[in-house]
């Protein structure tokens, strides 16, 4: 008969339960780790209004705090709307130079302002190569898309489109409609997701402001309707230049992420500190700070931009 010492007897039967137990916790998809990355939005880069000044202490302050990687919520540049080609490839230029300046992978956004000659004004026509979503694309890459990030799922949505009367409007196509739901079907329901849009999703600015209809994506409702079977924990929003955070429920969170450029780099927005939200993951709960980077405008006043 074959003896064991008893070391080796108890030694097995100690693992039994913990090995149980790791099998557990491998078989759920539920993060154990914990990270932070960093929302900036609105950036609205140009080379006026010392706003280089500006966007590099906002990226000193990003690579102190070292998040494993930074996403910008759209309005990349200020602007390409009116389709001067010359100056819009500036302005992406130097964009795309001063953000070699992060020490981590930056995931991008599409805005309003990133939108190529969609405006009558524009000289540029819509058969041009760059028109629309095509300059965009050409210096920042794909429109919408989705990564993953230790067990958390982001979705970057694009909430633009363009009206017949040549004005940009607020919604999010059917095609891409289609991809989501797509994307959101090779998802565990437990996974935690975080979603991305330039347009907020929801915001309570159009009731502050008296105008209800106003500054979100026009079908909302239906977008968040494909999230009700998955773990939807945060949408992060821009555009608005409005620092706002809420709870829906016991669903999801949602935070608009005030402005890197404030009110066009020439003071504060809606009395909101120009500056970039941080956000700390642990496990499957989040939490945010918002980061004043420093940056203090030359304090003009003019019109608004958004
Ligand atoms: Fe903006």
């Amino acid at each position: 008969m074959m003896r064991f010492p008893l070391y080796v007897l108890f030694g097995l039967w100690l693992q039994l339960p913990v090995s149980g137990s790791l099998v557990h916790a491998q078989s759920t998809s539920t993060p154990q780790e914990r990270f932070s990355f960093a929302f900036l939005t609105d950036i609205h880069l140009q080379p006026e209004r010392r706003a280089p000044i500006g966007f590099q202490m906002a990226i000193d302050k990003v690579n102190e705090l070292n998040p494993d990687f930074v996403i910008s919520g759209g309005d990349q540049v200020y602007d390409v709307m009116r389709g001067n080609q010359t100056r819009a490839d500036s302005l992406f230029s130097l964009y795309v130079e001063m953000c070699k300046g992060f020490n981590m992978p930056i995931y991008h956004t599409v805005g309003n302002h990133d939108l190529f000659a969609i405006y009558p004004e524009s000289p540029e026509t819509e058969g041009h190569p760059d028109y629309k979503l095509g300059m965009f694309e050409r210096y920042l890459g794909r429109p919408y898309y989705s990564f993953g990030h230790k067990g958390w799922h982001f979705i970057v949505l694009n909430s633009l489109d363009v009206t017949e009367e040549k004005r940009y409007k607020a919604s999010v196509d059917q095609a891409q409609i289609e991809w989501l739901k797509e994307d959101l079907a090779k998802l565990d329901g437990t996974t935690p997701v975080v979603v991305v849009t330039h347009i907020p999703l929801v915001t309570a600015r159009g009731i502050v402001t008296g105008n209800p209809a106003g500054n979100s994506v026009t079908n909302s409702a239906e977008i968040i309707s494909l999230f009700e079977d998955h773990n939807l924990k945060l949408i992060l929003q821009g555009h608005i230049h409005w620092k706002e955070h809420g709870q829906v429920n016991d669903r999801f969170q949602y935070l608009t992420g005030g402005s890197i450029a404030g009110n066009g780099w020439k003071g504060r927005r809606h009395d909101t500190k120009e500056g970039f939200v941080l956000l700390h993951v642990e496990g499957d709960d989040f939490r945010w700070e918002y980061i004043d980077h420093g940056w203090e405008a030359d304090r003009l006043r003019f019109g608004v931009e958004e």
